[in-house]
């Protein structure tokens, strides 16, 4: 019997029960064998095509077959099924401690995306006081087991540079009265970047990430300044100035009408500039871009711009450079669900992640529509981010349980996709349309790779 699996201690799972429960275990035909796949904890194993016939004696317990050599195989295939905790009820660490907390230090920018929901000029704009994000950083670093990430956004971040070296030093002195570890990441357009922003990131380990659409025709079209003009040009400036430390940064697409058929151009495109990953962050239509529909991407020209990507990695073309809206899926497939807080069943939002608005409006997620129903779970005026998480509507956003829907609770990825994104779907109890199209497609194209060849396994040891 040729298997193929996750061992169960991988996925940070231990098994609590020796209770076969075959309604977990679902098969599916792969070019490669049949796949059996734990739709609960996304455990799996691929199966030798010639063992299929095993498949539908699985739910029978051992006892009640006689003795054969067909039931041997079955005793051999509950064993695998058993050590790879697949139809085996699991205990897995919840994910109800703060570990994330997003700052939105203004609503700022230098820029007026066409597209952005965050774009105030810097005379109406809304700042965080220091102060306030140093309460907010000493009460997540209480609330934390070890280790705190902090994502610096916005608006522009940048526009406010000393205001984030007090925050980075004040951080660094919170967490090491703690005996605690604070790391610091952020997003930004890095058309202001200078020799002062560049040492202090460097000194400090602050890890940026730079918004882009694709070449400049293309990040021109919706990345504008004030005046209409194109970004891209200062894009070029701030990488011709400082380049190792521009191409140390990795590139954030955000995908719409215009972009969404040229997803391999741009992962080439960045590639070949020498960035050091390449991500995607689908439109969404809130804020400003509420009525935007016409900026949304078509499903279906997403779904094959993904496929022609796809077929690119696979070939090996993008060995060495993480092309993330492949690698998030094959990470979550391959590794098990948990590392990724977006796909689980149990998402970030009010559990290990809490988003700070410039306006000090605590929210579940930076994702979340401030003018919808899950919005203000407290402000950092007057209410602790403990408070807030225990609040209301943060227990609502937690109780979100897609497993219950009609698709999600019979759909043999729910384990490793999570029932898409709270904040892009309708409502608390809705799947997001597209989310859920690519990633059926995803795991689709994935498992059927992986049956066959070790083509996507050589890629993921390429980015190590
Ligand atoms: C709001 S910006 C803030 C940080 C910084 N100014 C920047 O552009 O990276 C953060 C990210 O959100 C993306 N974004 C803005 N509006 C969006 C929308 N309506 N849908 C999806 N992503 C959006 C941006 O392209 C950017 O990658
Ligand atoms: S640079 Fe960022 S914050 Fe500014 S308008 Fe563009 S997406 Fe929005
Ligand atoms: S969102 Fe779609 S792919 Fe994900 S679990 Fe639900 S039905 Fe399956
Ligand atoms: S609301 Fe969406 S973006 Fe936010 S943590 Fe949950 S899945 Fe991720």
């Amino acid at each position: 019997m040729q298997i193929t699996a996750i061992p169960v201690a991988s996925l940070g799972l231990r098994r609590s029960s020796r209770q076969f429960q075959p309604e977990r275990v679902r098969h599916l035909q792969r070019a490669g064998g049949e796949m059996l796949m734990d739709r609960l904890s996304g455990a799996w194993l691929m199966l030798d095509a010639r063992d299929a016939d095993l498949i539908p004696l699985l739910p029978s317990p051992m006892e009640t077959l006689p003795p054969s050599p067909l039931t041997s195989r079955l005793g051999a295939l509950h064993e695998q099924l058993k050590a790879q905790g697949i139809g085996y009820p699991q205990w897995r660490p919840p994910h109800d401690t703060l570990n994330t907390v997003i700052l939105k230090l203004t609503n700022a920018c230098n820029l007026a995306c066409t597209y952005c929901y965050d774009h105030e000029d810097m005379e109406r704009a809304t700042v965080l006081p220091v102060a306030d994000v140093e309460r907010v950083l000493a009460q997540a670093l209480d609330l934390v087991d070890q280790r705190l990430w902090v994502i610096l956004h916005g608006g522009e971040p940048t526009l406010l540079w000393p205001h984030i070296e007090k925050i980075v030093l004040a951080g660094q002195a919170l967490a090491a009265e703690r005996g605690k570890q604070i790391d610091f990441t952020g997003q930004t357009n890095l058309t202001r970047l200078d020799e002062r922003m560049v040492r202090f990131s460097v000194e400090h380990g602050i890890d940026w990430g730079v918004s882009l659409d694709g070449d400049a025709p293309v990040n021109d079209r919706f990345r504008i300044l004030h005046n209409g003009n194109g970004s891209f040009a200062l894009f070029e400036k701030a990488l011709s100035r400082f380049p190792r430390f521009v191409r140390s940064c990795g590139v954030m697409t955000t995908v719409t009408a215009i972009n969404a058929h040229r997803l391999y151009p741009i992962a080439q495109f960045f590639r070949d500039q020498g960035m050091a990953a390449w991500d995607w962050s689908l439109f969404q239509p809130i804020g400003r871009a509420r009525h935007a529909t016409d900026m949304e991407p078509d499903a279906e020209e997403v779904l094959r711009s993904w496929s022609e990507l796809f077929d690119a990695v696979e070939r090996g073309e993008f060995d060495g450079f993480p092309v993330k809206p492949v690698t998030k899926y094959l990470d979550n497939f391959i590794k098990g669900p948990g590392g990724n807080m977006c796909m689980r069943g149990d998402c970030g939002a009010a559990r290990d992640l809490l988003s700070i608005s410039a306006n000090g409006v605590i929210e579940a997620c930076d994702c979340i529509d401030p003018q919808g129903p899950l919005a203000g779970l407290g402000n950092v005026a007057t209410d602790s981010l403990e408070a807030a998480r225990a609040g209301e509507t943060a227990r609502a956003i937690r109780s979100r349980d897609m497993n219950r829907h009609s698709m999600c609770g019979d759909c043999l990825w729910y384990g490793v996709c999570g029932g898409t994104c709270l904040a892009h779907a309708q409502g608390l109890e809705d799947v997001w349309a597209l989310g859920c199209a690519v990633a059926q497609l995803a795991f689709d194209r994935i498992s059927d790779s992986l049956s066959r060849s070790e083509r996507l396994l050589a890629y993921r040891r390429s980015l190590s």
